[in-house]
């Protein structure tokens, strides 16, 4: 069946038959599986032509595009929750758009406007509303990208690009509780440098860290905590997490330097600190000050923020053979009201006093 949405003229392809059924709703995991339906635009001569829903699927690619062997490809990350048989929300959606315009201008990729994503994004989820998982901690995760996808094999800027918005459900991340990750700083090995591509979310900057991330693996470590790439000396961010470090009543969160993502869920964490009358500072911070305050004791609490777990509590951290711990293996007060506090402004419990959520009646 074939209609056209007055709202953003997104043409409509619907499957004849869903795949909701294969779903395991109470064993998901993270980008298995994929909604019936995705959206697609293409870009060439200069222009994106007309939008499309259409059946999630294998895409035609040639093997000369520039995505695959030069990497001008970008993502992002977000999701939408479950309310109610009527609701849904989107945890804000407009600065994830424009983080997503960023990286695009960043990656010389023609950027996109907000009423095309935002149109794409309701009419996948009101097409495949039963894929939306409804437990406490579930959501559907939003995968919105663009890539190179000139027929040409020249290192330049391509003329023609994809862009597709794929949907998956994802599980409760806290399912057995919270975990807290341990840290390690990487040995001789860098994420971004200022003026480089760190803040931009494309794919070469994952494919960077997959090295040193396998070696903190194989070490005993959840994750990589990035140093500055000049001194090695100020701590930047976590694999796909902003940090944060609680000293007393003040929250210290390494600043945007230009080679640290720009984290929805950090801005968050920021914002309602900042409401809860703590002391929020935004700066340069030394893995020697983390080290010291924990001696001293004055570090309270120390915990990643992203989309994938929202609030992830830091248990360990490894730096240069000497090894702090906090926490007891239990997530700190603070991370947990924040965590309690942003899941309940996203499930629609706690009051949206920020205009974050974009509601969907579906
Ligand atoms: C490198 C990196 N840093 C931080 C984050 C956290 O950003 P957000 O809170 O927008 O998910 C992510 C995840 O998107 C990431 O990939």
């Amino acid at each position: 069946m074939n209609e056209t949405l007055a709202k953003t003229d997104i043409k409509i392809e619907q499957v004849s038959t869903s795949r909701v059924h294969e779903v395991d709703f109470s064993n998901l995991q993270f980008g298995r599986m994929f909604c019936d339906h995705m959206f697609e635009m293409e870009y060439k001569d200069g222009a994106w032509a007309e939008p499309v829903v259409k059946p999630f699927g294998p895409v035609q690619i040639t093997p000369a595009m520039n995505a695959l062997h030069y990497g001008q490809a970008v993502f992002e990350g977000m999701k939408a929750f479950y309310v109610d048989e009527n609701t849904v929300h989107l945890f804000r959606p407009k600065m994830h758009h424009a983080r997503f315009n960023r990286s695009c201008r960043r990656m010389v990729i023609p950027e996109t406007d907000y009423e095309t994503f935002i149109g794409a994004i309701e009419t996948l989820i009101k097409l495949d509303k039963a894929w939306i998982p409804q437990e406490s901690g579930t959501a559907l995760y939003i995968r919105p990208f663009i890539f190179a996808s000139e027929d040409y094999l020249a290192a330049r800027v391509s003329d023609e690009y994809k862009y597709y918005i794929i949907t998956s459900p994802v599980g409760a991340y806290y399912a057995e509780g919270f975990n807290p990750v341990s840290l390690t700083t990487p040995d001789g090995y860098v994420r971004a440098v200022k003026g480089g591509t760190g803040e931009a979310k494309t794919a070469g900057n994952y494919a960077a860290s997959f090295l040193p991330a396998k070696k903190a693996q194989e070490r005993g470590y959840t994750q990589v905590l990035w140093l500055d790439a000049i001194e090695g000396k100020y701590i930047e961010e976590v694999g796909t997490m902003n940090i944060h470090f609680l000293k007393g009543d003040t929250l210290i969160t390494p600043m945007l330097t230009g080679s640290v993502l720009s984290g929805v869920t950090r801005d968050s964490v920021i914002q309602i600190a900042k409401d809860w009358g703590y002391k929020v500072e935004e700066r340069k911070v030394s893995i020697d000050e983390i080290f010291e305050a924990s001696e001293n004791g004055e570090l309270t609490e120390i915990f990643g923020s992203g989309t994938a777990a929202v609030i992830s509590p830091v248990g360990k951290i490894e730096h240069n053979g000497k090894t702090l711990e906090i926490g007891n293996g239990k997530i700190g007060d603070f991370a947990k009201r924040m965590f309690d506090e942003i899941t309940g402004i996203q499930y629609g419990k706690v009051e949206d006093r920020y205009d974050w959520v974009h509601e969907i009646n579906v």
